[in-house]
């Protein structure tokens, strides 16, 4: 567990400085590392002693790291949960011990609403029906005739993201495309390139007439890349591909055609968490989510957008 302290130390203004205990998912993508850049320089800025953990996927990470938190009686508790289930145990301790949590990225599913103060970030449901509506006109720029058959990259499996993205992609498909997509194969790559990588080279094998994939973020649709490419076919052309994030990395790809579409989805919540822990810790009260704004871009919008993008 990379265990880090990082502050500034001038106490603002005479009042005592905010400690943050923030609990990361991993590293597992270059939308994590932005994230993670975002919430150390935003803490960094407001002048917050940051305690950061790493949790590397793990669920049970985050737990041992949200209780060493409240052993150390952080001021507030801010975390991005790995996955939605399991947590109620520990928020309740959280809870018991005064110290407010705010989540951030990623939701969890509570049976008590009170033990989180709020959720700032992206609707992944409605990036996923960005990601079906986007890909509509992806078709149509190609001049895709016939059936489409869509292979799913899904993030990491129990996961707010890859739950809300295959569902919101799902909901337009059935509504509007039931006769002419379909989704033939659906597995998880776990949001990494490798895991990408792999999972598309097995889609290939037992599905070779896929012709669109669509990635939960820009990693496992570049590692997916590679397969696509080892297997002799063209991404871009031979299979269309919409995936979700839209770091640098993926930008580069749609420059160069393998990528046809990113929905956008914001890693800077840094300064607005900042802001909502600032607001909490006063005792202010703040919206139950707060949504992150975002984008969507294609193809001829890539190369223009390329030197712009910070992440
Ligand atoms: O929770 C946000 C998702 O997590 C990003 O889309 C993905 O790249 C990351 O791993």
């Amino acid at each position: 567990e990379d265990d880090s302290s990082t502050g500034s130390d001038s106490s603002g203004g005479g009042s005592k400085k905010i400690t943050l205990g923030f609990s990361q998912v991993g590293s597992e993508s270059g939308w994590r590392s932005a994230n993670t850049d975002s919430v150390k320089s935003a803490a960094k800025e407001a002048g917050y002693t940051l305690k950061f953990s790493d949790a590397q996927q793990k669920q049970e990470n985050q737990i041992s790291a949200i209780r060493s938190y409240i052993a150390q009686k952080v001021d507030v508790i801010a975390f991005s949960p790995v996955v939605v289930t399991g947590w109620d145990a520990v928020l309740k301790e959280a809870k018991a011990a005064k110290i407010p949590v705010v989540l951030t990225d990623r939701s969890v599913e509570t049976s008590d609403e009170s033990l989180y103060v709020t959720l700032v970030g992206s609707d992944f449901t409605d990036e996923g029906r960005r990601a079906a509506k986007i890909l509509e006109k992806v078709l149509e720029t190609a001049g895709h005739k016939g059936k489409v058959k869509i292979a799913q990259l899904e993030g990491t499996t129990g996961a707010a993201p890859a739950i809300e993205r295959a569902k919101g992609f799902k909901e337009v498909m059935d509504a509007e495309h039931k006769d002419d997509w379909e989704i033939v194969v659906t597995q998880t790559g776990d949001f990494t390139r490798a895991g990408g990588k792999q999972v598309m080279a097995a889609f290939l094998q037992s599905n070779p007439d896929i012709n669109v994939l669509y990635a939960h973020n820009d990693d496992m649709a570049i590692g997916a890349i590679q397969s696509i490419e080892a297997a002799g076919k063209k991404p871009g052309k031979d299979i269309l591909i919409v995936s979700v994030d839209g770091v640098k990395d993926g930008f580069v790809a749609m420059s160069e055609g393998k990528i046809n579409a990113i929905v956008e989805c914001n890693p800077l919540l840094g300064p607005q968490l900042m802001e909502v822990v600032q607001t909490v810790h006063d005792g202010g009260t703040v919206e139950r989510w707060i949504k992150t704004k975002e984008s969507d871009f294609t193809q001829d919008q890539a190369k223009d957008a390329l030197p712009t993008r910070k992440y």
